[in-house]
């Protein structure tokens, strides 16, 4: 009955043993799972995972983090990809200043080409901001598109802002920290109808797993957790952020 709209089942980390880790997921309820791609060969490895199984769905992109050698013909092989039917959003892309490796231009630059193309083919966006909120947001707003901030970690005043122009939050590991009181905030006032979960695996464990191996059976306790901030069910939070993720993919 969970949806958990973010996993690295391609990662090193994971993809290896990934029937375990689904199994895992069977087991704990999860229903369905994204496995994001942050650059070429993460993005071909989602489809192929999800090529595998009927409720598993990709995402094919260059995140920031990844963009710096980013040519023409990459970006073609992502316009490629995303046609695959498997393949439900175009991301994990964005901005990212917490590290130095790639130039804002060309961070800006790449994040705007792929917000193109997902516009040509109709497909919504998942973004990657991490200390670069303001910039992120004027650009989504010129793209009037729309889309998900993964991972959210970002203000209660901004999470309103992205949601005028399209955009839902999606909620990880960060909000079952005990000290984490922005994300606890977001997940109070944001309204359910706004809100997705997801594990960001294999970073980001969730209490009481914190600093371990994260998976995608894991996003339960992202659940539980908004459940108990908002005083609400659990099965209730399961059932509207599943519906909330299958509006935005498509899935039918
Ligand atoms: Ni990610």
């Amino acid at each position: 009955m969970y949806f958990n709209t973010h996993t690295h089942l391609n990662s090193d980390e994971l993809y290896a043993n990934r029937d375990i880790f689904i199994q895992h997921a069977i087991a704990s309820n999860v229903e369905y799972i994204v496995v994001a791609g942050y650059d070429l060969s993460s993005s071909k490895r989602a489809v192929e995972i999800a090529c595998e199984y009927p409720f598993i769905y990709a995402t094919v992109g260059i995140s920031p983090n990844d963009c710096k050698d980013t040519t023409e013909d990459d970006l073609n092989e992502i316009e490629t990809l995303l046609q695959n039917p498997r393949v439900v959003a175009l991301g994990e892309i964005g901005l990212d200043y917490y590290w130095d490796d790639v130039s804002r231009d060309k961070q800006k630059d790449i994040f705007q080409k792929q917000i193109d193309i997902a516009k040509r083919h109709d497909k919504p966006i998942v973004i990657h901001a991490r200390d670069a909120y303001e910039d992120t947001y004027s650009m989504l707003k010129q793209a009037a598109h729309r889309g998900i901030m993964h991972c959210y970690s970002g203000s209660v005043e901004m999470a309103k802002r992205y949601i005028q122009i399209g955009f839902e939050i999606s909620l990880a590991g960060p909000v079952t920290f005990k000290n984490a009181k922005v994300p606890k905030m977001v997940a109070t006032e944001i309204g359910i109808d706004h809100l997705m979960i997801e594990t960001d695996c294999p970073y980001l464990a969730p209490h009481p797993f914190r600093g371990k191996l994260n998976e995608p059976a894991n996003v339960v306790y992202i659940a539980q957790e908004i459940a108990k901030l908002k005083n609400m069910e659990i099965e209730d939070v399961a059932r509207i952020t599943t519906f909330n993720a299958k509006r935005m993919f498509g899935i039918k």
